[in-house]
């Protein structure tokens, strides 16, 4: 079966400086705010609540239940805090959309804020992607310009402002709380809960964080009604989202479609597994997430489908991986990048993600000892579920899988290197000049 594309978010991302205001208007731009400002908050919110938008940052909360949240008698200034960090490996879906249409995030905040009583809003971005901070700076600017923010925007009496902050580069500044301590000046670690941040986020006041994709779809919902949205995606997934194809495809790049979309549909938009090869494993949404192999392509692409597959839908980054792939070898490159991220406030990932690494590594090498791959899923044991933050259980999560799937190639390890098993490819970057 074929899947329609369901180009919303993405459908002005071709055109000649889609970045711009004056590009935006034209194609019906903030249509959707002036609609909401005409509205009570209640209202606005009501309308998220029933499209049923459920957040695109990887856990699938429910976006307008997490604003409902917000207490409105609590005194203190209401915050919006959009994540832009964006560091999963794979995850390739926000910076596109904020490089090309930063004005569909930016009317999606105006909206949101709105409704949760919020006249100061964040989009904290990660700290390497300088350029994509620029931009959205150049469009905040237009915004004041144009009176879409600042005080009294439009004539309603709803006074906003935005501002964009740029992380450091660190994976744990996506983590919610983590990301609020950064904001605040502070290093960059998770917080226990409670007090949740709809309670105590941002300078201990009532704070909703929702992630750019979340928010950037918002104004559709506004413009074409929560029946609208509801009619595309699964009984409890609904709408569409961008789906992010990685890795040995032959086109990759962001596909958005209805949630529930299939993998084989996915890969037939995306021209298949590149020419010559096929299809050996690939992760549903992110590297934290549990990979699946060729047995599961036809599954449905949404929340519900892929916990019933043991594994989550995350932020739908698709990595592929065909049969040349060292599935060691890309299992040691997802440790390496955890053990480095992990943020060291816990034992059992700052010590476990480095013993993970050490023994994928004599793995690799084909210098594993016989009761290493046991002993790598002990380690994972005692990471999981002992450690403070999700960041451990992504960590886990692709070591435990890959294992259950292809146990035989990861001992082979006692006895053969992986380069030898799986000659690595050297890149097109490197081939016939580094040394
Ligand atoms: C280690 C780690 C990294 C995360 N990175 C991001 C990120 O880059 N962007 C994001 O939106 N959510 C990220 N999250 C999830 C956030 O904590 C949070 O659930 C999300 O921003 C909520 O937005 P949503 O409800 O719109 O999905 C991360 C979580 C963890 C544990
Ligand atoms: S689980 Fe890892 S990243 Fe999370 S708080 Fe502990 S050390 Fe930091």
């Amino acid at each position: 079966m074929s899947v329609v594309p369901t180009p919303v978010l993405t459908a002005n991302w071709g055109q000649e400086r889609s970045w711009k205001l004056k590009k935006y208007l034209a194609g019906g731009g903030f249509k959707a705010a002036k609609k909401a400002l005409g509205l009570s908050p209640e209202e606005v919110m009501g309308i998220v609540k029933d499209s049923g938008l459920r957040g695109r940052g990887g856990a699938g909360f429910p976006t307008g239940v997490k604003w409902s949240f917000v207490p409105q008698d609590n005194p203190n200034p209401k915050y919006l805090v959009v994540n832009a960090d964006e560091s999963e490996p794979g995850t390739c879906k926000d910076m596109p959309l904020l490089l090309a249409s930063p004005h569909t995030l930016l009317e999606g905040i105006v909206i949101s804020s709105y409704a949760i009583h919020c006249h100061t809003a964040f989009v904290y971005v990660r700290g390497e992607v300088a350029h994509v901070a620029r931009r959205l700076q150049g469009a905040v600017a237009e915004l004041y310009e144009a009176g879409w923010l600042g005080k009294d925007i439009q004539g309603s009496g709803f006074d906003l402002d935005i501002i964009v902050h740029s992380g450091a580069g660190a994976y744990i500044c996506g983590e919610e709380t983590a990301l609020l301590d950064s904001l605040e000046g502070r290093r960059g670690q998770p917080r226990l809960r409670p007090p949740f941040p709809a309670v105590a986020g941002l300078y201990a006041s009532p704070t909703v964080i929702n992630n750019v994709e979340s928010i950037a779809t918002v104004p559709s919902i506004l413009r074409n009604g929560a029946e609208w949205f509801q009619s595309m995606g699964t009984e409890k997934s609904k709408g569409f989202t961008i789906y992010s194809l990685s890795g040995h495809v032959a086109n990759p790049g962001q596909y958005e479609a209805p949630l529930g979309t299939t993998f084989a549909e996915l890969l037939e938009l995306a021209g298949g597994i590149r020419a010559g090869h096929e299809l050996k494993f690939f992760t549903p949404g992110g590297s934290s997430t549990p990979i699946l192999t060729p047995a599961d392509v036809d599954l449905p692409l949404d929340y519900e489908g892929m916990v019933g597959a043991g594994t989550m839908l995350g932020t739908k980054a698709l990595q592929v991986f065909d049969e040349t792939t060292s599935i060691v070898r890309t299992t040691l490159r997802w440790s390496e990048f955890y053990k480095h991220e992990s943020c060291g406030k816990c034992t059992p990932c700052r010590e476990g993600t480095w013993w993970l690494v050490q023994l994928l590594k004599k793995l690799e090498a084909g210098q594993g000892q016989e009761g290493d791959v046991d002993k790598l899923l002990a380690v994972c044991d005692d990471i999981n579920g002992l450690s403070f933050c999700a960041l451990a259980g992504g960590a886990v999560a692709c070591v435990t899988s890959a294992v259950k799937h292809f146990r035989p190639e990861f001992e082979l390890g006692y006895t053969t290197p992986a380069w030898e098993a799986y000659p690595y490819e050297r890149s097109a970057l490197f081939a016939g000049g580094a040394k």
